[in-house]
């Protein structure tokens, strides 16, 4: 049943079901609706459209928009919106929880206590872990994400900094953070930790793969809390069984809710969490106000606060 936006010319029909709908329902659910908040669940892709450009906005609750086809929507001269800056903190918080979840293999260490395996202290424990403190941290993407990762690693790590990105930092950020920008090459080869925070594009899409992980440090640890498809599972199973790398850490999937069996089958040195990298109370608060007012700006007429550039 629609309901109206209190003072306002707007009315509001929600659907409350988390599973997404496939493309053939979503047209036929969106079909006289002017404006569409949605998830990152939610495909918007060229079959959708095209059956809707009464559309005149879509606002996204998520940074990312890579389920929405950009080039159809602009075509259909529909306007994107998405949610920046209120989750860049709480991605980068769970960003490092990662980090050091699979460095100190805290869910091993979680199971080894609750199973009874632990029965006296030793010098050199099963669970060793690695340090975070004094290594390298080679960030893919230096967004708002990599920015705050970037903080919290050079200032509360003390880690040493490369970045691999479109565009350089403003050089004073550079030099704060003592931060260094080189290719992806550079990168891998000399990272401990690569953590990715680039979106996914065409460009992007498998941007590691196996090529990628030999040219890792067998010590070295990938984090991705951006999206899964920047790295190509299979290959990433294979470098773990492999040894070509020490462990992962990921929030995100090429097929989410779907993990690579290989992924789920190793349990050492590899923590998976499913997509909560912006999931506080707080943020996803802030997250799902943000589009819903940017929702109805479009339908109103005024600019919306954060429109994805065309
Ligand atoms: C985003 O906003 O793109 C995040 O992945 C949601 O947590």
């Amino acid at each position: 049943m629609p309901a109206a936006f209190a003072g306002s010319s707007v009315e509001v029909d929600v659907r409350n079901a988390d599973e997404p709908l496939g493309a053939g329902e979503l047209a036929t659910r969106l079909a006289g609706y002017q404006g569409v908040v949605c998830q990152l669940t939610d495909r918007l892709d060229e079959s959708v459209l095209d059956a809707n450009p009464q559309l005149e906005v879509i606002s996204n609750v998520a940074v990312g928009v890579d389920n929405i086809d950009l080039p159809v929507a602009r075509r259909l001269g529909i306007t994107v919106t998405n949610t920046p800056d209120v989750l860049t903190e709480t991605t980068a918080d769970l960003t490092f929880a990662l980090m050091l979840a699979v460095a100190r293999r805290l869910p091993e260490a979680d199971d080894f206590v609750r199973s009874g395996s632990w029965t006296a202290w030793k010098l050199s424990p099963s669970l060793m872990g690695v340090d975070l403190h004094g290594k390298t941290l080679g960030l893919f993407g230096m967004g708002r994400i990599g920015r705050a990762v970037a903080r919290r690693a050079v200032h509360g790590f003390g880690m040493r900094l490369l970045y691999a990105s479109r565009s350089p930092l403003p050089a004073e950020q550079e030099r704060d953070l003592g931060a260094t920008r080189v290719d992806l090459d550079q990168l891998l080869s000399a990272a401990d930790v690569v953590s990715l925070h680039a979106a996914l594009t065409p460009e992007t899409r498998h941007v590691l793969g196996a090529a990628q992980f030999a040219a890792m440090k067998p010590s070295a640890i990938l984090v991705n809390t951006a999206r899964g498809a920047l790295v190509d599972e299979s290959a990433l199973a294979e470098a773990l069984d492999d040894g070509q790398i020490w462990g992962a850490a990921l929030d995100v999937f090429e097929h989410e809710p779907d993990v690579h069996p290989r992924l789920l089958a190793v349990r050492e040195r590899v923590v998976l969490a499913p997509h909560v990298g912006s999931a506080t109370l707080d943020t996803r608060r802030r997250m799902a106000d943000i589009a819903a007012r940017d929702a109805r700006a479009v339908l109103e007429g005024r600019a919306p606060a954060h429109p994805v550039p065309a």
